[in-house]
């Protein structure tokens, strides 16, 4: 849902590297310490979000040594522009029932909170156990609804960001480093 750069602006911009796959990997580690700590003896549910959680999501897993399952869900935004409406709709739902159970929803970036605030609260009214958020990189600058936050990655500027799972236009998702997309 994030503001989107349209492809005829990429012929003018350049990618910075902002965080590398080395910091990625340490911070990513550091989560899934808190995580495996905090979830001792329970059998968590993680939600990622697709697409751009999918790296991220792989990537904590392998580190978590708790008994888990994991699913995804899709998420779409309505509305014409580059900015979210704001109006958001489950696109591809869950498929097990969360009744009851630990669940942890895993972002890879919140910018409006627009997703983030919306699935919560979708999530919320099937009575889980407890509902928890994990974000690797979270952009304060741009919220437009507050999103309570329990596991964060990276606070990051407002600039707009590609690689490891983020894309612009369905491209750089592959890139093992996050990185800025700044005017030449
Ligand atoms: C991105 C990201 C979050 C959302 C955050 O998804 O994965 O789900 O935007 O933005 P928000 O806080 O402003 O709602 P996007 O809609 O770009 O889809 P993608 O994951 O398929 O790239």
């Amino acid at each position: 849902m994030r503001g989107h750069l349209s492809l005829r602006e990429e012929g003018e911009m350049r990618l910075r590297l902002l965080i590398s796959r080395e910091e990625i990997e340490r911070r990513v580690r550091e989560l899934a310490d808190l995580i495996n700590r905090d979830y001792r003896g329970k059998n968590p549910h993680l939600v990622g979000v697709l697409t751009g959680s999918f790296i991220f999501l792989a990537d904590l897993v392998r580190l978590l040594t708790i008994p888990l399952t994991l699913e995804f869900v899709r998420v779409a935004s309505y509305g014409a522009g580059r900015e979210s409406s704001g109006e958001v709709k489950l696109l591809l739902g869950l498929a097990d029932s969360i009744e009851g159970r630990d669940v942890l929803v895993v972002e890879d970036i919140v910018d409006s909170g627009y997703t983030a605030d919306f699935l919560m609260k979708e999530l919320a009214r099937r009575n889980p156990a407890s509902l928890k958020l994990c974000v690797l990189f979270d952009k304060p600058s741009r919220r437009k609804v507050p999103v309570r936050i329990d596991y964060r990655g990276f606070e990051i500027p407002d600039v707009f960001v590609v690689g490891y799972g983020l894309d612009l236009a369905g491209r750089y998702r592959n890139l093992p480093d996050l990185y800025a997309l700044e005017e030449e």
